[in-house]
């Protein structure tokens, strides 16, 4: 009951925080079209050389030289799509947003409007498909897949032969991966207004959670399996790690200043802002040598938190509730939505259901249980009946 006044002054709050002003708009996104890629089903045959005529005229004209001039990226950026698709929705599945899409072409709507709204549901959204795009091409590279990039062979002349093992091996292209995400990804936005800040930040966040995860692997190769010979490479880490990570920096988002275009800080460029780490060899890039589109810092709305580091995701504006379908927000609402009746946590009945309570129901399957083996050959089952109890929002 506490926890509901709590809730209750939460959503009362939530109006006095958001923009009212005309500047609202510029703070709109977008979206990204070229999401809809993931509507393509990835295979090499389709993806290889042509795309549905309707996807492509959705894609900026930089996007399209990309994909015309690099044969083989088309695949991977549309695996990569639904890989970000597939993560979104298993790190959401047990909160009121779930990340679900909807079932039309057009990319800027493949996520609804809540893309309209900066809020970190969003932010999530940016970072998760640039680190997909930035994962499959890298991985792409190294399956030989894409006929502009291959493996990675630079660590060959880096280090190793001081010690007992070597490079060599097909290193996942990460350097690749992580440029052809800025080429692919970022195009469009410009870093003009906070919005497209926030949407460049939230993309090199995704990139930079993928480099940082890069991990040494080794292979013996000695006599009877010693390891006197040793060649390693470079490997992406699974995506479920990314989309772990990016999780928690979802739960501890930076919100930034709207108005941080004004008050610029130039000495406190983001290329002071280094988070690479230790395992990586190639870590995290800040706008080297690029325009200065990533070279800037966002001010933190509450001035005595830090700014926000280069894998922080950032966002500027709460989120909307998302207890009640809204469709002008692109709120689906809760109702039907299943939940745990013990738990007190997000995926509990309380939270989830925003107090509205919820139906009981008793789901009875029937399944093959209990198989032997007969001697010979065949597999014997019985039936069992489960009953297992779901809770389901009003
Ligand atoms: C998300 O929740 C909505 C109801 O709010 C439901 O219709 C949809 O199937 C869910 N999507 C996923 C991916 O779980
Ligand atoms: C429900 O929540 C409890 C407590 O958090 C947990 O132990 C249990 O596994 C959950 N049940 C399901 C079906 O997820
Ligand atoms: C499964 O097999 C065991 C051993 O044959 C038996 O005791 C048990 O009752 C069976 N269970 C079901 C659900 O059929």
């Amino acid at each position: 009951m506490n926890l509901w006044i709590i809730i209750a002054m939460l959503v009362v709050a939530v109006p006095s925080v958001l923009p009212t002003d005309p500047s609202k708009n510029k703070n709109k996104g977008r979206g990204s079209m070229w999401w809809g890629i993931a509507k393509t089903d990835g295979t090499p045959e389709q993806t290889s050389t042509q795309l549905d005529p309707a996807i492509f005229s959705t894609l900026r004209q930089k996007q399209r030289r990309l994909v015309r001039e690099n044969p083989g990226v088309l695949g991977a950026i549309s695996r990569g799509a639904n890989h970000a698709i597939a993560e979104c929705q298993h790190q959401f599945r047990n909160r009121r947003w779930n990340c679900s899409t909807r079932n039309i072409l057009r990319g800027k709507n493949l996520f609804g409007k809540i893309v309209d709204r900066g809020c970190r549901e969003t932010a999530f959204i940016y970072a998760i498909t640039s680190a997909a795009v930035t994962h499959s091409i890298a991985r792409a590279c190294s399956e030989g897949s894409i006929q502009s990039c291959s493996c990675d062979y630079s660590y060959e002349n880096k280090g190793g032969k001081m010690h007992e093992w070597e490079w060599g091996g097909c290193s996942d292209n990460i350097d690749y991966g992580f440029k052809f995400s800025r080429e692919f990804v970022d195009t469009g936005e410009r870093g003009r207004n906070i919005r497209e800040k926030m949407n460049i930040h939230n993309n090199e966040a995704g990139r930079n959670h993928v480099a940082a995860e890069m991990h040494q692997e080794c292979k013996c190769h000695g006599m009877s399996g010693s390891c006197t010979v040793k060649t390693c490479w470079m490997r992406l880490p699974v995506f479920r790690t990314v989309g772990d990570n990016l999780k928690d920096r979802f739960d501890g988002a930076s919100r930034v200043l709207i108005n941080s275009d004004k008050n610029r800080d130039t000495s406190n460029a983001i290329m002071s802002n280094s988070a690479s780490s230790s395992n990586s060899v190639h870590g995290p890039r800040q706008g080297v040598g690029r325009r200065q589109r990533y070279g800037y810092q966002l001010k933190p709305f509450n001035s005595e938190h830090k700014p926000p580091g280069v894998k922080d995701l950032v966002y500027i504006e709460s989120s909307p509730p998302f207890c009640e379908r809204n469709p002008k927000l692109g709120v689906l609402g809760t109702r039907g939505r299943q939940c745990n009746d013990t738990s007190i946590g997000v995926d509990g009945c309380d939270l989830m259901c925003c107090g509205r309570g919820y139906r009981t129901e008793h789901v009875t399957s029937v399944e093959r249980c209990n198989c032997t083996f007969q001697w010979c050959c065949e597999v014997r089952c019985a039936t069992c009946k489960t009953t297992k109890i779901i809770h389901t929002c009003l």
